[in-house]
């Protein structure tokens, strides 16, 4: 359940109407319900009841700081695959030790500065990085807690571009080659061996891969512990799915998932973490846009939006399904009827939806893409020099900006102009 609901007959966000907020920050615009973002993140720390356990929020679905300061309030962790997410985390409020640090490309200065403000684990994915963790916290006399990122090549069954697990991918380092990168690890000065860590890709709509990979740090688990290492943490990943299809069937539940680690990893007497990004924030958000016009083609018509692949890349990048609903409810027994619904961008990719069933709309209608909280602002760029558009936070009654739309000036006061020119 979210909290985006018609309420006579206008779709609402919590208690906000749809239609006030276009009204205050104009078309398109991404809001994110307060009340979602939270009771998602409960799903999943419920659910871990019974376990020692961190939920961290994976930040690359969603940055804004304030959906982090939400889910931080709640005691929320963070997974981080950069700098720059480093320093968001911070800047919402979450501390050091509640932070991990994802990512194959981890560079020295990134490395550095979160030694220097703090770190809960680096989640190392090659030797090469492990040693040059090693390298930079002896010369800051410092120890880094790590856990390797193990691959266990485990097929996530999910879009090619987003699965993790297999052997082919370029993330983590073969399972079978853990035991003796640990014991290079734990020869390493600067180095604490803290845990394991997987992540076999998202956007999962079964828990049998989750149960084929968990299985597998486990056994790993118990041959590094005979090894003599001190594993007390394992760290999961992300990847539980969420419905795209409001028709369509749905996927495992986090309490389902959760019933897996348990069964799988509960009486090791680990730390458990979990990385969910989009089950949190996914359906935790809309993408707003206006109807701007209708152009009949050749055995088609066009719905073209103000809304564009630059600001909501994932249909045109994977293929991937969003519900578009009307803002104004459909009168009961409107028929739908079949429409192209396209963007602006000068390119055919700019495509949200082919022969897409929906009750007519017209110039200046307003539609809410559905699904859109995660991997939806994050991905946005200014292609076509399209500013990129502005994020609302509702809480009950009340909304707010969270990311403010950047004039023209403050988009071309970017670029400069050599001396020369
Ligand atoms: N942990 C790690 C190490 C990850 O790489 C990811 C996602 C997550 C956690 C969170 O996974 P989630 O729970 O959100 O499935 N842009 C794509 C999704 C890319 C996912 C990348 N890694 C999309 O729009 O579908």
């Amino acid at each position: 359940m979210d909290h985006f609901l018609y309420r006579d007959g206008v779709l609402h966000a919590e208690d906000v109407a749809i239609p006030e907020i276009a009204a205050a920050v104009g078309t398109p615009f991404y809001v994110y319900s307060t009340a979602t973002l939270e009771r998602h993140f409960k799903l999943f720390d419920d659910a871990l009841e019974g376990l020692d356990h961190l939920v961290c929020f994976a930040i690359k679905s969603n940055s804004n700081l304030a959906v982090l300061r939400v889910l931080g309030n709640l005691g929320a962790g963070m997974d981080v695959v950069s700098g720059g997410e480093y320093l968001r985390a911070k800047a919402a409020g979450v501390p050091g030790e509640r932070i991990v640090f994802s990512g194959v490309g981890k560079t020295r200065d990134e490395i550095r500065m979160v030694l220097q403000g703090g770190i809960r684990q680096f989640n190392v994915e090659s030797e090469p990085e492990l040693r040059a963790i090693s390298e930079i916290a002896s010369e800051l006399g410092v120890s880094a807690p790590i856990a390797l990122r193990v691959n266990p090549d485990v097929d996530a069954k999910t879009h090619e571009k987003i699965a993790t697990g297999k052997s082919e991918n370029k993330f983590g380092i073969p399972i079978a080659k853990a035991r003796a990168v640990y014991a290079e690890a734990a020869a390493l000065p600067g180095i604490a061996v803290v845990g394991v860590d997987v992540h076999i890709g998202s956007q999962l709509t079964e828990l049998e891969p989750f149960v084929a990979a968990f299985t597998k740090v486990r056994e790993l688990t118990l041959a590094l512990r005979a090894d003599g290492h001190d594993i007390m943490r394992l760290d999961l990943g992300g990847g539980l799915g969420i419905p795209y299809e409001r028709s369509n069937f749905a996927p495992p539940l986090p309490v389902e998932y959760a019933g897996v680690i348990k069964s799988v990893l509960g009486d090791l007497g680990c730390e458990i973490e979990i990385e969910p990004g989009r089950l949190i924030s996914g359906n935790a958000g809309i993408m707003v846009s206006s109807v701007i016009y209708l152009k009949q083609g050749e055995g088609r018509d066009f719905l073209i939006l103000d809304a564009a692949m630059n600001d909501l890349v994932r249909p045109s990048m994977y293929g991937a399904h969003h519900d578009i609903i009307p803002v104004i409810e459909p009168a009961p027994g409107t028929e739908a009827q079949p429409f192209d619904i396209v963007g602006p961008v000068c390119e055919t990719g700019d495509t949200f939806a082919k022969a897409r069933a929906m009750t007519p709309v017209g110039p200046g209608d307003l539609v809410a893409f559905r699904s859109a909280g995660a991997y939806g602002a994050v991905m946005a760029s200014e292609y076509n020099s399209r500013p990129l558009i502005p994020e609302v936070l509702v809480n009950g009654d009340q909304f707010a900006v969270i990311r403010a739309r950047p004039s023209f000036e403050e988009m071309l006061g970017r670029d400069s102009i050599p001396e020369w020119l």
